[in-house]
């Protein structure tokens, strides 16, 4: 059996088994994950210098690559995979990296993926230039698999980040911000893209609706999961670790759920000194908001919070034919919720 032909089955990939941990699922994965790697690589290129300059200094970092790989195993756990899958994975990082350039020059950060930021280096404008650029080129790739459904569901998804992105800019400075409206920001800003490529995997092994759907709302929890967790880590992780500068969420006036509940569960004064500190965005604040978290249980309420969606996430999988990838999936789940970076 040749490589190509192993890829696109699912030989080799034995059933029934618990979750699975971080390495032994990018084991797992790592064939599928290198030829996604390969197509990101070959695509990845313009005759604009600048262009390769600022997309391969992003992507050359890696990140965990977490996306991509949701969309090969929500497509082995529903059947075999295929080049669509690493195709549609692909496609999946690049947008997600776009809207990392783009964050990174909303927020002002200088530190992502261990290295300076891409604003940092070439400034505001060629970072949110170069979004655009791989932006669209996710938007070439869709087209090249010529199917009406996933360009609607990627259509839909980005325009659904999108508008995650505005309403979030929305709540900047606004001590008013309760966990409803910080769920509706994530749910878009982040955990759409999850779900799509979750979606979008069983979808290309053929996945019926309900398979579908199932892969949908295990994705969408995962990513509440995700982002709530990481929400955590910048008031809670080491900044090496992480690969970015603690307290941004701070410092630009953003209230995540760990100070969200520090607002509503504090007695006055710290109540009113919490509200003028998101009004004014004052990171050299962080000091007494980590106190006024920690008196509150912040950090654990938002945890709990986490793993609530980590556990709605792996319901969703219940039903599906049990395989390696399915326990891969319900191992994500948990690392979403546990991990330093
Ligand atoms: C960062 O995503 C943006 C969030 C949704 C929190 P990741 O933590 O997946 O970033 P990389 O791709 O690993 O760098
Ligand atoms: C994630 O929010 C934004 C995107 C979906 C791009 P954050 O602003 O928390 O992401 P980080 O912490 O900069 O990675
Ligand atoms: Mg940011
Ligand atoms: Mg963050």
């Amino acid at each position: 059996m040749t490589d190509l032909e192993r890829l696109t089955t699912n030989e080799g990939w034995s059933t029934v088994q618990p979750a699975l941990d971080l390495p032994r699922i990018q084991a797992l994965a790592s064939a599928d994950m290198a030829a996604v790697d390969a197509l990101i690589r070959d695509r990845l290129s313009s005759d604009v210098v600048l262009i390769n300059q600022i997309a391969d200094h992003i992507i050359s970092a890696g990140g965990k690559r977490l996306r991509p790989m949701l969309v090969e195993l929500a497509g082995r756990a529903c059947g075999p995979v295929s080049a669509e899958h690493h195709q549609l994975a692909a496609i999946i990082e690049f947008i997600h990296t776009s809207t990392l350039l783009h964050d990174d020059v909303v927020d002002e950060s200088d530190l992502r993926r261990g290295r300076s930021t891409a604003n940092a280096l070439w400034g505001n404008a060629p970072s949110v230039l170069v979004g655009d650029f791989l932006y669209s080129r996710s938007f070439q790739l869709m087209v090249e698999l010529d199917r009406m459904e996933v360009m609607r569901i990627l259509a839909d998804t980005t325009n659904r980040i999108a508008e995650g992105e505005v309403l979030q800019l929305l709540h900047v400075h606004n001590p008013d911000t309760d966990e409803a409206a910080y769920l509706r920001v994530i749910e878009r800003k982040t955990a759409v893209l999850f779900a799509a490529g979750t979606q979008l995997g069983a979808l290309a092994s053929g996945a019926d609706a309900v398979l579908q759907q199932k892969l949908y709302d295990y994705g969408m929890h995962l990513g509440y999961a995700f982002q709530i967790a990481d929400d955590v880590l910048d008031y809670t992780a080491d900044a090496a670790d992480l690969g970015k500068n603690l307290g941004d969420d701070l410092a630009e006036g953003k209230a995540t759920l760990p100070l969200i509940h520090a607002i509503a569960h504090s007695a006055e004064p710290v109540r009113t000194r919490l509200r003028e500190i998101i009004e004014a965005g004052d990171g050299q604040a962080m000091p007494e908001v980590l106190a006024a978290i920690h008196a509150t249980g912040g950090l654990q309420y938002s945890q709990r919070r986490a793993a609530e969606y980590a556990e709605a996430a792996e319901q969703a999988l219940e039903g599906l034919a049990e395989n390696e990838a399915v326990a891969a999936l319900r191992g994500l789940a948990r690392y979403a919720i546990e991990r330093t970076h």
